[in-house]
C-alpha cells in the first residue's frame, strides 16, 4: 500500500481551510493509503512562543482528527516532537540544501513581509518538512495548495541528497492537492489563515461560530437591492450545499430583498448540521483523555521505528555510522 504524510502546526485552531485544503482528504483516502499524520509541533516554534498555548494547540488538534473521522486502527496520528529523528535527518538534509533555494520561498517571503521575525526556523522550515516526508518514504503529501512550493522543496533536496551521495535512499513524494478546492477564502476574502485573524473554526462554540460568520466581509448593498452572487458567502457555502441549494442562493441574490445576514444564517445552519456528529464526538473525546493519550503513544512508537530505520541508514551513508560504530 502507497505511504501518505501530513502534518498541520498548532499555532492556532483550526479551520475550515485546514479541513477542505488537508484533513478531509486524509480521512477520504484511508483506505487507499497508509496514512501518517502529525501535529507539526516543532514547525510551530518558528512562530508561536507560548509554551501553554503550544501544549494546549496541540491536543486540540489531535482532537479534531478524531473528531473529524481520523481512525488510528487505519492511520498513524503522533505527535512530531515525540519522534526526534525527524530533526536528526533536517540536519543532515540541510547540508545539501542550498541556501537559495530557501531564500525564494513563498511562505518564507508572505511571513516576514506580515512582520514576524525571520529567524533562522523559518528559513529553515522547508529541511525539515522535507525530513517529516522523506523520512517515512512517503508517496503523497496531501495537502492545501499553498504548501506546493514546499512540496517541491522536498522533491529537490531529496534529489540533491541523492546526487551528492550517489544513493536512492529517498523517495520523491508527489503532492496531493484538490484543485477545486485550492484557497479557501477567510472572513476577508484572502487566504483563510490561523495568522489571518480570518478565520471560521468548525469546532468554535455556537456563538463563536455566528461571530465569525457574521464578520465576513461584504458590500453596503441595501436588502432590496440585486446583489452580485459571485460573493464570499457563496463561495463557503458551495462547500456544504448540493448544487440546487447553491442555486437558489445565487437566484435570492440576483432577486433583491434577500440580505447579506439571510445567506449568512444559512451558511452558519448548514455549517452546523454538517459537523454535528464531528462536534458531538468531540465532546466525547474530551472526556477521554486516558484514550487520546494512547493514541498518540502507539502512534510514535510506530512511527518512530520506521524513522530510526531511515535515520540509520542515511547516518551510513554520509558517513556517520560505519566501521567506527562498533566501538560506541
Ligand atoms: P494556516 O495557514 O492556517 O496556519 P497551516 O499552514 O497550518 O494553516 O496549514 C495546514 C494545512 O491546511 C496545509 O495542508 C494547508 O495547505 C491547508 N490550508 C490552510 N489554509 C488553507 C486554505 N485557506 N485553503 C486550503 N487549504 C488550506
Ligand atoms: N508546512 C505545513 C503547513 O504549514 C505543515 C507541515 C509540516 C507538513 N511538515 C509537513 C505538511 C509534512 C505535509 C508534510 O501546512
Amino acid at each position: 500500500m502507497k505511504r501518505s504524510i501530513s502534518g498541520i502546526q498548532p499555532s492556532g485552531v483550526l479551520h475550515l481551510g485546514n479541513y477542505f485544503g488537508a484533513i478531509k482528504q486524509f480521512i477520504d483516502n484511508q483506505d487507499r493509503y497508509e496514512g501518517f499524520y502529525f501535529i507539526a509541533d516543532y514547525h510551530s516554534l518558528t512562530s508561536l512562543n507560548n509554551p501553554e498555548a503550544l501544549r494546549e494547540n496541540s491536543y486540540n488538534i489531535v482532537l479534531d482528527y478524531l473528531a473529524l473521522g481520523l481512525d488510528p486502527k487505519k492511520s498513524t496520528i503522533f505527535l512530531q516532537s515525540d519522534v526526534p529523528e525527524h530533526t536528526e535527518l533536517a540536519w543532515l538534509l540541510s547540508n545539501v540544501t542550498p541556501i537559495g533555494l530557501l531564500e525564494r520561498g513563498h511562505s518564507y517571503k508572505d511571513k516576514i513581509a506580515k512582520g514576524i521575525a525571520p529567524n533562522t526556523g523559518l528559513l529553515t522550515y522547508p529541511i525539515l518538512m522535507a525530513a517529516d516526508i522523506l523520512i517515512y518514504d512517503s508517496d503523497v503529501v496531501p495537502v492545501g495548495k499553498d504548501q506546493k512550493q514546499h512540496l517541491e522543496m522536498a522533491r529537490d533536496i531529496a534529489l540533491k541528497f541523492n546526487q551528492q551521495y550517489q544513493t536512492e535512499l529517498f523517495k520523491l513524494p508527489e503532492p496531493l492537492i484538490l484543485d477545486s478546492l485550492a484557497i479557501i477564502p477567510g472572513t476577508d476574502g484572502q487566504k483563510m489563515s490561523k495568522s489571518y485573524g480570518n478565520t471560521i473554526n468548525m469546532f468554535a462554540s455556537k456563538k463563536e461560530l455566528k461571530k465569525q460568520i457574521m464578520s465576513i466581509v461584504t458590500d453596503s448593498t441595501p436588502l432590496e437591492e440585486p446583489k452580485n452572487p459571485d460573493n464570499n458567502i457563496v463561495k463557503l457555502y458551495e462547500l456544504f450545499a448540493t448544487k440546487e441549494q447553491v442555486e437558489q442562493m445565487k437566484r435570492n441574490f440576483l432577486a433583491g430583498n434577500y440580505g447579506y445576514g439571510h445567506a449568512k444564517n444559512e451558511l452558519l445552519e448548514i455549517i452546523l448540521e454538517y459537523f454535528k456528529e464531528a462536534r458531538e464526538k468531540r465532546e466525547m473525546l474530551i472526556q477521554n483523555p486516558e484514550y487520546v493519550n494512547s493514541i498518540l503513544r502507539e502512534g510514535a512508537i510506530k512511527a518512530r521505528k520506521i524513522a530510526q530505520e531511515k535515520i540509520t541508514l542515511a547516518k551510513k551513508v554520509v558517513g556517520l555510522l560505519g566501521n567506527s560504530y562498533k566501538y560506541l
